[in-house]
């Protein structure tokens, strides 16, 4: 019998629901020293299959503990994804005294009597942390017989004009709605017609507001906005953002209609949103996303369980010479999982490779300064046949992701493939941050203003990592190499 948690490819340190099939994180809120994790769920299945809400609580974003499920289908439909706030005021009137928690999640059935799919906005509470649900009897709170694709409400306290906010995923664009008691939705606006990618169905929007370059008097919103598979893309689902200025009521996207700004450039980062109620001393952003594509999310070679998120990220802004873009670091909570780290120091890489020895669980920080090498970079090597190729062209100034002879990739056509993202160096420089757990690995450059996040299924754990330059040589003033530990104990 395999040890729980222990099974072939189990990440190590990213969430993952013990057994069985998990899609979107749904309804991250932070509430009395807990962060609270509820993602799509099929209890019954290694497949897609009627939506539940699974959960699981952390008290630092690294380890966390399973819980019952939280929602499971009902009269309404199954229970699709959604978000929770903290009712701080009793706004809805469902708490007898000081705040609780209230869940806003689309419920998903069919019209009666047909299989036109039907998609409205329902309502749960809790009055103990989370732990038990009670359903609104008034649900669903929000309904349009016109709009099919009409799921994914993301609701917030907009400060400015003191009133709920909730950004829905309407097709080939997003709606705003606006509440004084989460009970009670107005329409505000529409956005995204012609802005942005629509290569597949919007979903999972989010909304929130951040310094630029963590100056509080310049700020911007930024809109997440997730796009679903379609076949005449090679990609697959992915996530884009805009930036841009919100009142309350319409979203103005700062740049012009053709602009598609991507959030991450691997192809397993999807539907992520971030937490609710990240208390004002802290202040952050935290983002967490779902780290797999539709277009093999079923199929991946797992077996006791299906998916994993990626590491919790802080967003920021930063200002750029394209314009103001979004950054995105692991959580510095991260820290509780590094043990011991091997550094190495001034080296000049040839032609030739030099191999370090790599533990199954690792963290790599890297720098490269360039000389007159044209690509430079490293290779992950699980075993002599398996390996991740991360490398940098200098002429094309494209930093490249390769898992096309990673491990097994016979589950689907659309995985063996070349990750791609546009980076340039910063005064010949070039930073690297990646995270290696069993099947995925996570690539932070220059300080995470590019982010690449891929799954891989090595039949052996990574095992060396080697440097290479091509056509010349490339320094690395620094390579450290920090095991990190099993969230899941020994
Ligand atoms: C995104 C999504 C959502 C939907 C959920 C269903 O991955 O398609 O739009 O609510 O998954 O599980």
């Amino acid at each position: 019998m395999t040890v729980k948690y222990k099974e072939k490819f189990r990440p190590q340190f990213h969430f993952t629901p013990e057994a069985n099939w998990m899609n979107d994180p749904n309804g991250m809120v932070f509430f009395n020293d807990e962060y609270h994790l509820f993602y799509q769920y099929h209890p019954h299945g290694t497949t897609w299959g009627p939506m539940h809400w699974g959960h699981a609580v952390s008290k630092d974003l690294v380890h966390w503990e399973q819980l019952p499920i939280a929602l499971a289908p009902d009269e309404h439909g199954a229970i699709f994804s959604g978000s929770a706030v903290v009712d701080w005021n009793n706004t809805s009137g469902f708490f007898d005294s000081g705040p609780g928690l209230v869940a806003i999640y689309t419920s998903a059935d069919n019209y009666p009597d047909s299989d036109r799919p039907r998609q409205r906005q329902s309502l749960a509470y809790s009055k103990d942390n989370g732990r038990t649900w009670e359903i609104y009897e008034g649900n669903p709170v929000l309904s349009d017989v016109n709009i099919t694709d009409y799921r994914d409400p993301k609701v917030f306290w907009h400060h400015e004009t003191n009133q709920w906010l909730m950004i829905l995923a309407t097709g080939q664009t997003v709606m705003m709605y606006t509440s004084p008691n989460l009970i009670d939705w107005e329409f505000a606006s529409e956005f995204g017609h012609k802005a942005g990618s629509h290569d597949g169905v919007w979903e999972c929007p989010d909304l929130f507001k951040l310094p630029i370059d963590g100056d509080e008097n310049k700020q911007k919103w930024v809109m997440l906005v997730s796009i679903g598979d379609n076949p005449e893309f090679k990609e697959g689902s992915r996530t884009q953002y805009f930036v841009g200025e919100f009142d309350g009521t319409t979203f103005v996207n700062d740049n012009s209609d053709e602009v598609v700004l991507w959030l991450d450039y691997g192809r397993d980062n999807y539907a992520g949103v971030s937490w609710s109620d990240i208390p004002e001393e802290d202040g952050r952003r935290i983002y967490i996303g779902w780290m797999s594509n539709w277009r093999y999310a079923n199929q991946v070679p797992t077996k006791e369980w299906r998916s994993a998120m990626t590491l919790p990220r802080e967003l920021s802004l930063t200002s750029t010479v394209d314009g103001v873009r979004l950054v995105q670091k692991p959580v510095e909570e991260i820290d509780a999982i590094r043990e011991g780290s091997a550094v190495y120091e001034g080296l000049t890489i040839e032609n030739n490779n030099s191999s370090y020895d790599l533990s199954e669980l690792t963290e790599i920080t890297v720098e490269f300064e360039k000389q007159n090498g044209t690509s430079y970079g490293l290779v992950i090597q699980s075993s002599p046949e398996e390996k991740i190729l991360i490398s940098y062209d200098v002429a094309k100034e494209r930093l490249l992701v390769d898992r096309t002879v990673s491990g097994d990739n016979s589950f689907s056509e659309s995985f063996a493939i070349v990750q791609e993202a546009p980076l340039k160096m910063k005064n010949g420089n070039l930073k690297l941050q990646i995270f290696v757990d069993t099947s995925s690995i996570e690539v932070f450059a220059n300080d995470g203003e590019v982010a690449v996040t891929s799954l891989f299924f090595p039949n052996e754990t990574a095992k060396q990592v080697s440097l290479f330059s091509k056509e010349g040589s490339t320094n690395v003033p620094v390579l450290k190499l920090t095991e990190l530990a099993s969230i899941w104990g020994k």
